[in-house]
């Protein structure tokens, strides 16, 4: 992945993600490939209601960059590194019983 901190993440469908999201009231909210943030981002904006963010990755420098675009949002973010397969895990660490939204892309 590059390294250069200016980047700007333009994600795919990004659109119809927050489409299908715009009219649930969320508490949390698990992304399974959080990657560098761009879907999280226009979630969170569009959610202020979200206590909790829970982004996943496989890729360590992801979930960094992910940290980095995402600092306005960092009391609600919890990152996890691994395979989304292990949300169950994750959500148990975090104490999460329930998510209201979750995607993979
Ligand atoms: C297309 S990018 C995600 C883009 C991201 N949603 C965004 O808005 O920036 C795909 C990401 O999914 C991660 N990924 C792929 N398969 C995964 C898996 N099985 N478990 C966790 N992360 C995975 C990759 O490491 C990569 O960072």
């Amino acid at each position: 992945m590059e390294e250069d901190s200016n980047l700007v993440h333009i994600p795919v469908m990004g659109e119809e993600v927050v489409e299908a999201f715009h009219e649930v009231k969320m508490t949390a909210f698990f992304d399974g490939t959080l990657g560098m943030g761009g879907h999280a981002k226009l979630i969170l904006e569009d959610h202020p209601e979200l206590k909790l963010y829970v982004g996943c990755d496989r890729d360590e420098m992801a979930l960094e960059l992910a940290r980095e675009s995402l600092t306005e949002h960092r009391e609600k973010l919890r990152t996890c590194h691994g395979e989304h397969k292990d949300l169950a895990v994750f959500l148990d660490r975090l104490g999460v019983g329930t998510v209201q939204g979750f995607f993979l892309t």
